[in-house]
């Protein structure tokens, strides 16, 4: 059956998304507290965590996007990173943190660490709602992780496959085909 949902093994359900990310909000929130905090969400993948991490930010903060595609194939990416939306402000002298949905190779966020580094902001950092170590091509430092996760292609809360499952409530793994 073509059309049967490809939904494997639940990695992270809604309830522990919901805390996760509340934590990781109360974090920023401290550490970021004397800061002009920039949030740089990365499309599309990271939507639903920056929403609802941006909500549970208690302290002044802004947020851009930037939209990346990397070129490889469906499930892996080459580390040719294209970008198609860049920020709409300059970031010089800000406090950026990047908002990711997941690290897998790690390769776009080198790229998109080196890039946005070379505008000169006061301080960058990554927030990343996913890892999977395993998977690690490039040592990227992630200051903020809400999971780490089994080497398994991920979909739901914002990770897609082929553009669909983004909305799934919760994280889990694709069905083996
Ligand atoms: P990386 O360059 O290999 O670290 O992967 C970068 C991008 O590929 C991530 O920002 C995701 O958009 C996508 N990606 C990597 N692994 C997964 C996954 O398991 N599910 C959905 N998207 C993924
Ligand atoms: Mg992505």
């Amino acid at each position: 059956m073509a059309d049967a949902p490809p939904i494997g093994e639940i990695l992270v359900q809604p309830d522990q998304l919901k805390e996760r990310v509340r934590a990781l909000g109360r974090q920023v929130s401290d550490d970021y507290a004397e800061r002009d905090l920039l949030l740089v969400g990365v499309l599309k993948g990271a939507m639903f965590f920056l929403s609802d991490l941006m909500r549970n930010i208690t302290v002044p903060c802004e947020v851009d996007f930037m939209a990346v595609a990397s070129y490889g194939s469906a499930t892996d990416s080459s580390g040719v990173v294209r970008i198609l939306k860049d920020l709409d402000m300059p970031i010089e002298g800000r406090h950026v943190l990047i908002v990711e949905d997941i690290v897998d190779s790690g390769l776009t966020l080198q790229y998109l660490l080196r890039n946005l580094g070379a505008r000169d902001p006061a301080s960058l950092e990554v927030c990343a709602l996913l890892t999977k170590p395993e998977r690690r091509k490039a040592d990227v430092p992630i200051l903020y992780t809400g999971f780490e996760i089994p080497n398994r292609f991920a979909i739901g809360y914002g990770l897609d496959h082929r553009e669909r499952w983004r909305n799934l409530p919760y994280v889990a793994a694709l069905a083996e085909a």
